[in-house]
Order: structure tokens, then sequence, then C-alpha cells
């Protein structure tokens, strides 16, 4: 017998697709791809620690629904979101002789899923593609929105496309394997969602507190659920981020910065949003927007999920120039996620320096002044 599954829907009228999340559902993925793209032949791009555990189970199942399976595997770390790998990619799906009612599946985290995405987009104009979300931030995040990117020398996702998959599927099983760094980083923005849409989901997240590191998908199934319902339903409003897509970045504008700074070492994106989303509660608070103990019970949360919250110490100056979209005009606005409550935010222009006031009382990162 098939475990239950649960199904969202990403509503974007001729481009709607599914969400189905379910545990030990890796068996079933196949008949599933075949009925949302009507594809004769896979390409299945992963990494290999990923490949090494799952990638039998994807290429079996898709076999047994009448797929022919290529299985492509890029190096792990974020340093293959590049031109050359999506070049070694196109290739390999042209030596395999792959054809515009191809699929590509994407099965990892959100590099692969970005880097597979983005090969998709373009290759032969554009072919179908799936999501196999195997890591939390993924499932509750990348795989759910349709953009998709590669990073530049210059910077990161500087070259991309809006591509929505034709369905993501998501097993929380393989989250097991998952190391449990990694899963704190994908409460991250589990959290995150709940703090912009949802305080009942935020109480009962406070509720599930540490536990929700276990990767016990009783418990995770219904939170991954709600997580991709709120990212599903924003997309589904804004599939361009014209507008509401923004809230999205809450605790994004430093946690930017910061992961700038660090230069992607040592830290986490997930960990970068903690702190981030800390510092901007903060700053709401200050500037009279959210009630005071909104920041304090962000915190307390994020604490509890193992995530650091006060954000690494850099000159303020550096802060301040990482902050600045247009490096040549620091009084430049940037639209800050505020948090008007748990629960509900509010984007407001501000300026770099408005964000990150001089003084520490303030709320800003505890960085000397420039
Ligand atoms: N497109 C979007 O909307 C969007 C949103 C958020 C993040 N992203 C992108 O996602 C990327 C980060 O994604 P990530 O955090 O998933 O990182 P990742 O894809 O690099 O995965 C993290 C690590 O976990 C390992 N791993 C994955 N699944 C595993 C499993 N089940 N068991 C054991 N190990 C496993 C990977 O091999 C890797 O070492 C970034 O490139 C970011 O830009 C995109
Ligand atoms: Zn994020």
């Amino acid at each position: 017998m098939s475990p239950p599954t649960r199904t969202l829907t990403v509503a974007l009228g001729e481009r709607s697709y599914d969400v189905v999340i379910g545990a030990g559902t890796l068996p079933q993925l196949g008949e599933a791809v075949a009925r949302a793209t009507k594809a004769t032949a896979a390409a299945v791009i992963s990494v290999a620690p990923v490949a090494r555990r799952y990638g039998a189970a994807v290429s079996r199942s898709l076999a047994a629904a009448g797929l022919r399976s290529h299985g492509l595997l890029v190096p792990d770390g974020d340093a293959s979101k590049s031109l050359r790998q999506a070049a070694r990619l196109w290739d390999a799906l042209l030596a395999r002789k792959l054809e515009r009612g191809a699929v590509v599946v994407a099965l990892g985290g959100g590099m692969v899923g970005d880097l597979a995405g983005f090969v998709a987009a373009t290759y032969l104009r554009g072919v179908a593609f799936v999501q196999v979300p195997t890591t939390l931030l993924a499932m509750v995040d990348a795989s759910v929105g349709g953009k998709v990117a590669i990073n530049l020398p210059r910077g990161k996702n500087l070259v991309g496309a809006f591509h929505q998959p034709r369905l993501v599927w998501i097993d929380a099983a393989t989250l097991a394997t998952l190391p449990r760094r990694e899963r704190a980083a994908g409460l991250a923005e589990v959290v995150k969602a709940a703090a912009i849409r949802d305080a009942a989901f935020f109480a009962r997240l406070e509720s599930a507190g540490e536990r929700l590191l276990e990767a016990d998908p009783e418990l995770l199934l219904p939170v991954i659920e709600r997580a991709c319902a709120i990212k599903a339903e924003v997309v589904s409003q804004d599939e361009r981020e014209a507008g509401l897509r923004m809230i999205l970045n809450f605790g994004h504008t430093l946690a930017h910065a910061i992961e700038t700074l660090s230069r992607y070492r040592g830290i986490l994106h997930g960990e970068a949003v903690a702190i981030g989303m800390v510092f901007a509660a903060r700053r709401s608070e200050a500037l009279g927007l959210a009630p005071p103990g909104s920041a304090a019970r962000l915190e307390a949360l994020l604490r509890r999920l193992e995530l650091p919250t006060e954000p690494p110490r850099f000159p303020r100056r550096a802060y301040l120039s990482a902050l600045a979209v247009d490096k040549k005009r620091m009084d430049a606005q940037i639209r800050f996620v505020a948090l008007r409550g748990i629960g509900r935010v509010e984007s407001v222009p501000l300026a770099p320096a408005e964000i990150l006031p001089p003084t520490r009382a303030a709320g800003g990162p505890a960085g000397r002044r420039a």
C-alpha cells in the first residue's frame, strides 16, 4: 500500500502545479511525473551524497512508469550553480538525445533545484521540470515558486528565469539523512513563513520547539505543509515579484549582507536569515512598527531551534555598503520588510543608514562605528 500524501496546488492558471507531500513516497514519483508531464524520458540531476541514497529509488520508480531515465551528477556545493555546470548539463542532455518532450528532475537541495531548473528553463528553449527536494529548506522554500538561477563570480543568482515546475514531490523521509545543522537552517525559513503570515502557525512551532529538529515525519509533515502553503499562496498572488512576494524577503536584507561579508563561508543561508529576522524585528520595534516583545519571542524560538540570532562582527561601514543596492548612493532606499507583529509584515522604504542606525541601543549589529 502506498503511504498517504497531501496535495497543495500552486494556482497559476495554465502553469498551475501540485506540491505533493508525504513520507516514504519516492516509489510513487514516476507515476506522478508521467501524469504531470506526459514525458517518456527524464534526466535526473543530483549530487553524489543524495544520488547515492535516493537515486536508485527514483530511477526505479521512473522506469516502472515507462520513463527512460538518465542520472547526471554535479559536484556538491553552491559553486556548482555555475555557467560551467549548466553548459556541462546542456551537453549531457544533447548527448543523451533528450528532446522537447523530456523532463528534467531535480533530486537534491536548493542548489540542485536552482541549477537543474535553470537548465530546464533554457535547454531547447525550455523543457518540463520536476522538483524532488531533499533538504528542508528546498521543501519549504526553494522548490516552490519557479525562481531558478545560477551564480556569477560577481554575485549569487544573477542569471536566471522564472520557470515553474510541473510537480513538486516532497518525500519527508529523505530528511532522516540530512545533517541536523541543515535541518535547523531549513526551520529558519519555516519560522519566517509563520512570522510573515500566520500567528497560529507560529504558536504551533513554539509548542513543538526543539522537537522540530528531529527528522520525525509525523511532526514535520504538517509543518512542511503549512510552510509550503504559505509560499504557494504568496507566489500564486505575485508570480514575478511585483509586490506581495517581497514579504518572503523578511530577514533577508541583513542576511544577504552577512552572507556577502562572510563570503558565504561558515554560515548557512538559513542561519543568516535567522539573524536577519531577529534584527528586522528589533528594528521594527525600535521604529514603533511592531509591539514590544515581538523580537524577543522570535529570538527565543530560533534559539531553541539551535539557530544563531546575533550578527557577526563586521565594521558598520562594511554592513552599510553591503546593504546598499547602489554602492555609490548610500541614501538610496531599500524595501525593508518590517514586522508589524507576529504573523504580519509590511514592506517599508528605508535607507541603509536608517536600517542600520549608528548606535547599538537601536538594535543594530554590534559593529564598530564607521
Ligand atoms: N529558488 C528559490 O526560490 C530559492 C529559495 C531559497 C534558496 N534557494 C537556493 O537554494 C540553495 C540552498 O539550498 P539548500 O540549503 O538546500 O542547500 P544545498 O542544496 O547545497 O544542500 C545542502 C547540503 O545537503 C546535502 N543534502 C541534500 N539532501 C540531503 C539528504 N536528504 N541527506 C543528506 N544530505 C543531503 C547536499 O548534498 C548539500 O551538501 C542556494 O543556492 C539558494 O540560493 C533558492
Ligand atoms: Zn531564504
